[in-house]
């Protein structure tokens, strides 16, 4: 891979060593800390699953979870200012903004690897989210942001859950 891509997830990962010690921070100042709460290990077993499929890592990681992130990042902000908990609200707020970047890490290295390889981007990203993600996308899904990070929506509503409704497209 060309050196850019190494420079980007070393960034990524430089960020989210600090993502780590914010909310490691927030869980202190309530009198807890990391690993006294349940937590999904959902990242991690992605990161199993993908081990073996470059491509299925981006589509899965970056672009599938990370992604979720940005969906429900914003309603976790309201929660916290709702508290009064400021140092969560700044916290959260950090991450939010970087975690636009490593989606759009993700999508630019996905993109460059098709054209490697000379894969359709959109099918191919529906063929490995169905293959190594389990269940659907959850809208409602935070489409300005999504599209800052280079993923459109004809990438992640088609993977979408049925709602009552039927299915809705991008469109809708
Ligand atoms: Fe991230």
């Amino acid at each position: 891979m060309p050196i850019g891509f190494y420079d980007d997830w070393v960034k990524s990962a430089d960020e989210e060593s600090k993502h780590f010690r914010l909310v490691c921070g927030c869980l202190e100042e309530l009198g807890s800390h990391y690993g006294d709460l349940p937590a999904h290990a959902g990242m991690w077993r992605a990161a199993e699953d993908t081990a073996g499929d470059f491509l299925g890592r981006l589509s899965v990681v970056p672009m599938v979870l990370e992604a979720r992130g940005l969906d429900v990042t914003p309603g976790m902000i309201g929660v916290f200012r709702k508290a009064g908990m400021e140092s969560a609200v700044a916290a959260l707020e950090t991450i939010y903004a970087e975690e636009v970047g490593h989606v759009a890490y993700g999508s630019k290295w996905f993109n460059f690897l098709c054209g490697r390889h000379e894969l359709d981007p959109k099918e191919t990203f529906h063929e490995l989210v169905r293959k190594y993600f389990h269940g659907a996308l959850k809208p409602p899904f935070n489409e300005e942001k999504r599209a800052d990070a280079g993923l459109p929506p004809d990438f992640y509503w088609p993977l979408a859950e049925e709602t009552p409704q039927g299915k809705r497209g991008p469109d809708v």
